[in-house]
């Protein structure tokens, strides 16, 4: 039995979405792995606000790999289980230890604007193949992000002097 036999899908068609998905599993997974890094290591003024920060980062992030890879099985397509060879197709690499607030943070901005970026060719892919599920999910990825962006742009900010 084949999961798409049901869903109406064309398997030629959902091909580039399934490669789509598998990129951004393999990046969310080094993403996850470097909000850890960075969630354990930072010191400073901003500890305890960037500790929390990253703590509800690596918990999205967790929970987007679970919905990209279970996207992956409804699409028919079997996820990558294994870290080594995520590694080997991630454009997100892997952070050295970071103990610095503003590093950490820059490296996020970094990685939202590569997933971002893979995030609106997965839309459009999943969009050619009538796949309005990966559509939908990529516009609630891409919405959230967008947010965040704002958000770690305002705050890495320096305000103007006040009068
Ligand atoms: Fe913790």
């Amino acid at each position: 039995m084949r999961t798409l036999d049901y869903s109406s899908l064309d398997e030629k068609r959902v091909e580039n979405v399934v490669k789509g998905l598998a990129q951004l599993l393999a990046d969310f997974q080094v993403y996850y792995t470097n909000l850890r890094n960075f969630h354990w290591n930072i010191k400073g003024r901003g500890f305890f606000v960037m500790h929390a920060k990253f703590e509800e980062l690596y918990n999205d992030a967790a929970e987007k790999v679970d919905e990209i890879a279970e996207r992956l099985l409804q699409l028919g397509a079997v996820p990558e289980s294994k870290f080594s060879e995520y590694l080997k197709v991630a454009n997100v690499k892997e952070a050295e230890l970071v103990e610095c607030g503003r590093e950490a943070m820059d490296n996020v901005l970094g990685t939202l604007r590569l997933l971002i970026s893979q995030e609106r060719e997965v839309l459009k892919a999943a969009s050619e193949a009538n796949d309005e599920v990966t559509v939908a999910l990529m516009s609630d990825y891409l919405k959230g992000q967008e947010k965040l962006v704002w958000m770690l742009v305002a705050f890495s900010t320096k305000r103007q002097r006040e009068e």
